[in-house]
């Protein structure tokens, strides 16, 4: 498997909680590393951009004013299929599904506010990679 970027977000119902630290350690175990991050607070309208693909769907507007609500930290990880063991270490969207020992089967509040954003694919992942950091804040 090839080595892969991919884009992470720690969601403010995280960040609120000051739980950035433990969520960052259970990537870094599970052998993903992190090049570039930061913390921002999205505008609504950012948050709708970012996640324009959901537009249609009827969470939409309550997704984007919660993830405008705090400060988010976003960060590009790197590892071996670093795209798919993202999700992995994320767990199912919704923390009642999720399996044990994941990031939103131990942190996450709901289906809504769970924690974690991370790329489903490649495409997804250059596109938001592209969306938050220029390549001069990618340090390999
Ligand atoms: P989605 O891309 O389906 O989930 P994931 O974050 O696991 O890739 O949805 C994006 C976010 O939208 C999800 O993390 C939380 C929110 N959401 C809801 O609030 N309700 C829902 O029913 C779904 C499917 C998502
Ligand atoms: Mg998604």
């Amino acid at each position: 498997m090839a080595t892969e970027r991919t884009l992470s977000i720690i969601k403010p119902d995280a960040t609120k909680r000051n739980l950035t630290g433990k969520i960052v350690a259970k990537f870094e175990d599970a052998g993903l590393r992190v090049v570039a991050s930061k913390r921002i607070h999205l505008s609504d309208k950012q948050a709708g951009a970012f996640y324009a693909e959901h537009a249609a769907r009827p969470f939409y507007g309550e997704l984007c004013a919660f993830m405008a609500s705090e400060p988010v930290v976003v960060q590009v990880l790197e590892g071996e299929g670093a795209i798919a063991k993202n999700r992995e270490v994320m767990g199912a969207t919704d923390p009642a599904a999720a399996d044990a020992g994941t990031i939103r089967k131990e942190f996450a509040l709901s289906k809504g506010e769970n924690s974690v954003h991370g790329s489903d694919s490649p495409e997804s992942a250059a596109r938001e990679i592209a969306f938050f950091f220029s390549g001069l804040e990618l340090v390999g």
